[in-house]
């Protein structure tokens, strides 16, 4: 079996082979002949590039004679939903998540369960954690099979140990962790609590950390770690300081884990969202008045004059964790509607 050339091309009626994803998401033909078949082996594809084969995505293909050719000659077997995605230039459009295994903490609700639908539509196999069984079942039912709920409270350590446990007897390894449960609560310095401190801080910075720490045995090697931070970590917008606070400890955790973690090649970055629209304020404890107060400051301040979707989030989580951002680490990304770019009303 061979690479890099057009030169051997079988013919058409010997052909068989599979499609293999190269390491830049490419789908190529590779050929599965035998050395019994009556000519020289290795036969060729067409391929450009010299590299070891990538995972098979695609079961053993038969070409039939009115299978289309490409400009070789060579017959491009029928298949193909895969081969829909492709553009013109052969490319893949949009890189698939086909057969990666994705963990996503605080799962249940807004971005954490758009971005477990966005990835299973990719193909990923999705786990959920909630600390509510009764949320992680009403999302399991939304996304239903590849995707596996598990109970698991981000702030309580031995949920964590329990919850790495299952996942590796599940699956063995975790291609993309996105640390995303979080909570928001919101009041001036004055009247902050100790507890309502240390439940914050429990939850977006201890548990998003043991939270990684945890789950590094399981990383596959190129796997993707993304955080949920907030452009509250560097906005200093009134009555966020210990929210704001427990963000901007993840960034830093960001850059110092990308390196730690970069000689296994886990590519670690942080997503920062401006005002989502999700049940996270319902959560926070806000009077209707307030929420409306906020809401309406809020849009008056974003240039794009919105909040914006779960969706708009997932959809960058989803970049990150695919091999399509294979040299981004290090980093936090703003998706925000020009939020952090807008110091005044305007
Ligand atoms: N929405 C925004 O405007 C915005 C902006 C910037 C950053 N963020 C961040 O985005 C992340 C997701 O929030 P969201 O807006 O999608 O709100 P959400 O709908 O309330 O989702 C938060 C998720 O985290 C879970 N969670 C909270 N505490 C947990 C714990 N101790 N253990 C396990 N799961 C826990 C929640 O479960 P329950 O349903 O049980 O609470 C829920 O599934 C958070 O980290 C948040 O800080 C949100």
């Amino acid at each position: 079996m061979g690479y890099g050339s057009a030169k051997n091309v079988l013919p058409l009626p010997e052909l068989r082979g599979v499609l293999v994803k190269s390491h830049d998401e490419v789908l190529h033909f590779r050929c599965e002949n035998t050395p019994a078949t009556p000519s020289a082996a290795p036969y060729h594809c067409h391929c450009s590039h010299d590299h070891p084969p990538g995972p098979i995505v695609a079961p053993a293909i038969i070409s039939t004679p009115d299978s289309p050719k490409n400009s070789f000659g060579m017959i491009i077997p029928k298949l193909l939903p895969l081969w829909n995605g492709r553009s013109k230039t052969g490319r893949q459009n949009m890189s698939t998540l086909q057969n990666k295994v994705a963990v996503i903490t605080g799962g249940n609700s807004g971005i954490g369960l758009a971005t477990a639908k966005e990835l299973l539509e990719k193909g990923a196999k999705v786990i959920i954690t909630g600390r509510r069984q009764s949320a992680i079942d009403e999302a399991i039912k939304q996304l239903g099979a590849g995707a596996t709920g598990i109970l698991a409270d981000t702030a309580d350590l031995v949920h964590t140990d329990a919850l790495v446990q299952k996942v590796k007897k599940l699956h063995g390894g975790v291609d993309i962790l996105f640390i995303n449960a979080g909570v928001g609560h919101f009041f001036p310095l004055e009247a902050a609590t100790e507890e309502q401190f240390d439940q914050i801080m429990n939850i977006n910075f201890k548990g998003a950390y043991f939270t990684l720490s945890k789950f590094l045995p399981l990383l596959n090697e190129g796997s993707s770690v993304i955080f949920l931070s907030s452009v509250s970590a560097t906005t200093g917008m009134a009555n966020s300081s210990v929210y704001g606070a427990s963000k901007a400890a993840l960034n830093s955790l960001v850059k110092v884990a990308s390196t730690e973690l970069a000689p296994r090649k886990i590519r670690v970055n942080s997503v920062s969202p401006g005002p989502i629209e999700t049940p996270i304020l319902d959560k926070a404890g806000f009077d209707e008045a307030s929420r409306d107060g906020f809401t309406t400051a809020m849009k008056a301040r974003v240039p794009l004059k919105r909040f914006g979707t779960a969706w708009e989030v997932a959809k960058l989580v989803a970049f990150l964790g695919s091999d399509d951002a294979a040299f981004i680490t290090g980093g936090d990304y703003v998706v925000d509607g020009g939020l952090a770019v807008n110091p005044f009303f305007a």
